[in-house]
């Protein structure tokens, strides 16, 4: 099942190809995020799904309405989407209830307690309603606006950064509590980052864009576990990088023989996540062994880095629990959890 189709979608600004062919399937109910590095395009993409851009080719369509074809296609705001951007945009001399009410259709009789429902909905106490923007915090206005845009019942929301501005403790809290607010309204949502870790957690389809081209999209974990190249490897987390020989499902690498994903054969690079690795002490035989360099503790989880035997890579930095820690000097012995993966 299919809510939003993408096909295809490219655009140009003059010199600069912000997307070239583009396509994505969103599911409806579903929490897709699109990351990148600033520039990519993923701005771009929300504005032409809302409407405010066009494609220069490429097809959008919604519940199986054709919303754009190439450069012809419905205006925004018979789409039924709804957008928050990073900034939220309320209107400054307006009061909150204004700001969420401003959506609706004219002298619908129930206004008030709409604006209540939907304040109770965005989990903002209703003593806010005759507030000014400005006295509001960051996340008070960000609610605001998720609000009007909820006033108007969408069937899709954009989010492009919405959260951006807000401190990191705010940001996480906000992060929920509007993953929570869809959901209870069944609303299927695209939210725009270039925070890697809100994606994860947000969503349950990721889609990367870099320069334009969409990367890879898929379930957060896989894409955490098994990235298309290097470049999303280390964009979406830390990222073990390792020379190695592989062979019928082995790599035999830094680490030793390590079981791989996928059936590449020949000479690669493998990719292990810093959580896949487990340390044990190693007194058996303690000058063969990979030996702690540094040791940061973190609280509940603390960051190792070891030394290969094979001194001509640099150190590994793993994550590990923050009891029993070893100390530098200490030779160990790694283990794997799962798979490596084989970058091609
Ligand atoms: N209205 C515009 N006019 C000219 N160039 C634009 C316009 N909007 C975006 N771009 C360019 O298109 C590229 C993608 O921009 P954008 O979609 O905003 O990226 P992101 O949101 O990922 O940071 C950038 O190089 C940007 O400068
Ligand atoms: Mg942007």
């Amino acid at each position: 099942m299919t809510l939003l189709s993408l096909e295809s979608i490219s655009k140009r600004y003059g010199e600069v190809q912000a997307l070239e062919s583009v396509s994505l399937s969103v599911r409806p109910g579903s929490r897709t995020a699109v990351v990148g590095p600033s520039g990519s395009g993923k701005s771009t993409l929300l504005r032409i799904i809302a409407g405010f851009e066009f494609p220069d080719r490429g097809r959008v369509s919604c519940d199986g309405t054709l919303l754009a074809e190439g450069p012809a296609g419905m205006p925004a705001h018979k789409r039924g989407i709804g957008i928050v951007s990073q900034d939220g945009a309320l209107f400054p001399h307006l009061s909150v209830a204004e700001n969420i009410a401003f959506g609706f259709e004219r002298r619908i009789p129930d206004r008030a307690e709409r604006v209540a429902g939907l304040l109770d909905m965005v989990e903002l106490d209703g003593a806010m309603a005759t507030r000014r923007p400005h006295q509001l915090s960051g996340g008070q206005q960000q609610r605001v606006a998720l609000a009007r845009a909820l006033g108007r019942q969408p069937r899709l929301m954009l989010l492009d950064e919405p959260f951006s501005a807000l401190d990191t403790g705010l940001r996480e809290t906000m992060r929920k509590a509007v993953a929570r607010v869809l959901q209870n309204a069944g609303i299927t949502a695209i939210l725009v980052t270039h925070d890697q870790g809100e994606a994860l957690s947000f969503a349950d389809q990721l889609a990367v864009l870099r320069e334009g081209k969409l990367i890879q999209a898929g379930p957060p974990q896989v894409l955490y576990r098994q990235p298309r190249d290097r470049e999303t490897a280390l964009f979406l987390g830390d990222a073990i990088l390792l020379p190695a020989d592989v062979s019928g499902g082995f790599a035999d690498c830094a680490l030793g023989r390590v079981a791989v994903d996928g059936d590449h054969t020949g000479r690669g690079e493998i990719m292990l996540r810093p959580d896949q690795i487990t340390i044990t002490a190693n007194d058996s035989a303690p000058e063969a062994g990979a030996r702690v360099v540094d040791v940061q503790f973190g609280g509940a989880v603390s960051t190792v880095a070891i030394a290969l035997p094979d001194a001509s890579l640099p150190p590994i930095s793993i994550r590990t629990s923050g009891i029993m820690l070893p100390v530098p000097g200490d030779t160990v012995q790694l283990g794997i959890a799962g798979r490596a993966h084989v970058l091609a």
